[in-house]
């Protein structure tokens, strides 16, 4: 009996001492499991004499059946301990946003492309793909661009070869349309451009936009019209604008648009009456049909119209630049 006792004891030391559930688990199975004293004490209970028996039975039950609620008692503080340790330690903060699905959007140029097709769409101009490999024919020869031009030297132009170049201008599809279709023209196209700059305003590809038309009577007014209201589109206002007399080889006469932006004016669209020389390299009658041209940088457009100072911006990918036009 005395050893019962002091085993209780014994028992009772180790589980208060206990500090993880899984301590308790090894106590248990050695105090109560199959090869404890206790369970080999109940083997041998047939050799206690009959009147001492029941006795010593109780006694031995009672002491399992407190072993076993000590442990319970223990596992239970100390389950309550850990989950409220990992309360205070795991600190969530409900009022923070909910993580979402990051959405992209289009980059400011593509969306000014959509836009800008989509008002000229609906003025009947189709939108023709061209190349951004050229050569020299199409991208200056058939545009009245002399020989020693300086758009022709090495130092600013892309050469791939002799003849063949990163076009510099989309200008080039003008040739290759009026070299399959006869008027009426009423295009417009779409695509980088390649040139050896890089500053502030200037990177060596950028994008350009390409419009002609040719038809029978076609005159500057035409073009003016289209311009201004293309132009009020775009900006979403009315903007002053004034058509500054300039020259361009491929068109006569040559105008270039200026935009008044922050009380500067701002040079947005090169334009004219497509030059007779053009028109007759590519075998159209000049007596018939006449027509006017028009190229702009997309860059530049989108610059002015978000109030952006640095063209480098458009190519880094630089993600708090291009959220903040989605
Ligand atoms: N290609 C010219 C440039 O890159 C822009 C230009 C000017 C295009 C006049 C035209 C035009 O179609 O008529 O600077």
């Amino acid at each position: 009996m005395s050893n019962i006792k002091n085993l209780f004891n014994k028992v009772k030391e180790k589980v208060s001492s206990s500090k993880n559930t899984y301590e308790l688990d090894l106590i248990y199975s050695k105090f109560l499991g199959k090869n404890s004293y206790l369970s080999k004490l109940t083997k041998k209970i047939h050799l206690i004499s009959l009147k001492d028996r029941s006795y010593v039975g109780k006694l031995i039950n009672k002491v399992k059946y407190d072993i076993t609620n000590i442990i319970s008692k223990h596992r239970a503080y100390l389950e309550k301990k850990t989950l409220e340790k990992s309360i205070t330690d795991e600190k969530i903060d409900i009022t923070l946003p909910g993580r979402t699905n990051r959405i992209g959007g289009l980059h400011p140029i593509t969306s000014a492309i959509i836009d800008i097709n989509y008002f000229f769409y609906k003025l009947n101009f189709i939108n023709v793909p061209g190349l951004e490999i050229e050569d020299s024919y199409h991208n200056f020869d058939a545009l009245n661009i002399p020989i020693n031009h300086p758009s022709r030297n090495p130092k600013d132009t892309f050469w791939l070869d002799k003849e063949i170049l990163l076009r510099t201008q989309t200008s080039s599809i003008q040739v290759r349309y009026m070299k399959h279709n006869k008027p009426p023209i009423r295009i417009i196209s779409f695509g980088k451009v390649y040139r050896k700059d890089y500053n502030i305003t200037h990177t060596p590809m950028f994008h350009q936009m390409e419009g002609l038309v040719v038809d029978r009577n076609i005159n500057l007014l035409h073009l003016k019209h289209i311009m201004c209201k293309f132009l009020n589109f775009f900006f979403n206002k009315k903007k002053i604008i004034r058509f500054r007399m300039s020259y361009f080889p491929f068109t006569e006469p040559s105008i270039e648009i200026d935009i008044m932006n922050n009380n500067n004016w701002l040079e947005v669209i090169g334009c004219g009456m497509v030059h007779p020389k053009v028109l007759k390299n590519l075998n159209i009658n000049t007596k018939i049909f006449s027509g006017f041209a028009f190229g702009l940088g997309i860059e530049r457009l989108v610059m002015i119209r978000y109030n952006i100072n640095d063209i480098r911006y458009f190519f880094k990918n630089d993600l708090r630049f291009l959220k903040q036009f989605k």
